[in-house]
Order: structure tokens, then C-alpha cells, then sequence
């Protein structure tokens, strides 16, 4: 699939860095930021159907905040400006977006890593799997809140934030506390963002979160989520 002269490559065929890592790198041809959001409609329209945020637009651009400016239940409340810990996007979603791309606006002048881990390589045993495919948790979304389990039925997707997920009872908590340790020992990828470049993320696939930021350093990534 082609967005301009980007190549996307498709994730239903058995190649390509989107298959292979669950993640592929772009560069926006233009820097400002509505060449980059153009760019990235364009990338996001190859791979399926955008869907809004959580604040009800379709594009949204994010800038580290301090907790006291975020959404009561974001991660940005209970972590502010600290490193936000690996989640899948819209995890509070009964089914969480597919993709995830950002594009980087601005670095900042302190810049913050965008940190990348894919979750079948933490390692699970099939009793694990099974375990994170059957214990129960809470996902805390306010009036629509509902019960689901960390891990979709057959692998599809792993639904994991610590800001809106509850363990409910001993399995739960041991689901919970399962992949919270794989997480710390594993080894992530950590991406430097340049002014221009595109992160494509599979999010069913790969968790991401963001190294610590400093108050106005401006740092500013657009955001699209891609359903499919
Ligand atoms: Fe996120």
C-alpha cells in the first residue's frame, strides 16, 4: 500500500517492519504540522477507519501535562510529567483501536522517548496465557464501565493500562501483577523523535509509553487512531 511515495506495508501480508516488529517508522516530505497530520490521514487511511479519542476528535495533539491539566482517568492524572508506563491505546475501549500513528510536531527542547514493547515477547507459557485470557478485570471507564479480561479470546489483542484497569479478585491480581513483571525485565525500544517522522504502532500488538518529560519543554506529537 502506498500513502504519496510512503510504502505501508500491509499487515495481512507476511512482511514488511509493520508485520515484522509491529511497528514501522515514516518521514513526513513537509514539517508543519498540518503537512504532517496530512501525511498521516493519508498513512492511517491505507490501514482502516479513524476513530476519535478520548477527546471526541479524530486528530488530536498531545503534549506532556502536568496532572492537575489532564482527564480525571488518562495516565497524564496519575503520572503528570514522570515516564508513562507501557499501555495499549484506548484500553478502555470494549475493543481497542488497531492502530495507533503519531507524528512528531515538535521534539521539544528537553526531549521524551516514545518506548515500544512487543507483548509476545514477554515470554508468556500457555498456563499464562490462559490465565491472562480468563482472569478477571475491571475496566474503570465511569458510567460505562465493564468487566473483561486482559487478554482478547485467542490472542487477538491484550488490553492493559494501569490507569483505568482493576484486577478483581486473586486470579485478577495475579494477571495484573503477571504482566507488570514481564514488563519491567523486559527490553524495550525507545524512539528519539526527529521534527517530520511518523510512528505507525500495531496496537493490538505492541505496548508503548513515554520516558519523563519536563514542564513546557514543547514537546508536541500529533495523534490518529485507526480502527480495522
Ligand atoms: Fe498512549
Amino acid at each position: 500500500m502506498t500513502a504519496g511515495d510512503v510504502v505501508v506495508s500491509d499487515p495481512e501480508q507476511d512482511s514488511g517492519p509493520l508485520y515484522e516488529s509491529g511497528w514501522s517508522l515514516h518521514r513526513s516530505d513537509g514539517e508543519t504540522s498540518d503537512a504532517i497530520l496530512q501525511e498521516m490521514v493519508k498513512l492511517g487511511d491505507c490501514l482502516g477507519t479513524r476513530v476519535a479519542g478520548r477527546s471526541g476528535q479524530l486528530r488530536e495533539v498531545v503534549q506532556p501535562i502536568v496532572a492537575e491539566d489532564a482527564h480525571p482517568r488518562s495516565l497524564s492524572a496519575q503520572y503528570g510529567l514522570g515516564a508513562l508506563p507501557f499501555h495499549i491505546e484506548l484500553s478502555h475501549r470494549p475493543r481497542p483501536c488497531r492502530y495507533l500513528l503519531l507524528g512528531c510536531i515538535d521534539p521539544g527542547e528537553t526531549p521524551a522517548a516514545t518506548t515500544l514493547l512487543d507483548w509476545r515477547k514477554l515470554g508468556f507459557e500457555r498456563e499464562e496465557l490462559a490465565l491472562l485470557e480468563e482472569a478477571p478485570v475491571l475496566v474503570r471507564t465511569g458510567r460505562r464501565s465493564f468487566y473483561s479480561t486482559i487478554l482478547a479470546p485467542g490472542g487477538t489483542f491484550l488490553r492493559y493500562d494501569p490507569g483505568c484497569l482493576e484486577p478483581l479478585g486473586e486470579r485478577g491480581r495475579e494477571a495484573m501483577q503477571l504482566v507488570a513483571d514481564r514488563i519491567t525485565r523486559a527490553h524495550s525500544y525507545a524512539l528519539h523523535w526527529r521534527q517530520g517522522d511518523i510512528l505507525i504502532i500495531d496496537n493490538w500488538r505492541v505496548l508503548h509509553g513515554r520516558s519523563r518529560s519536563a514542564h513546557g519543554s514543547g514537546r508536541s506529537l500529533a495523534r490518529i487512531l485507526i480502527d480495522a
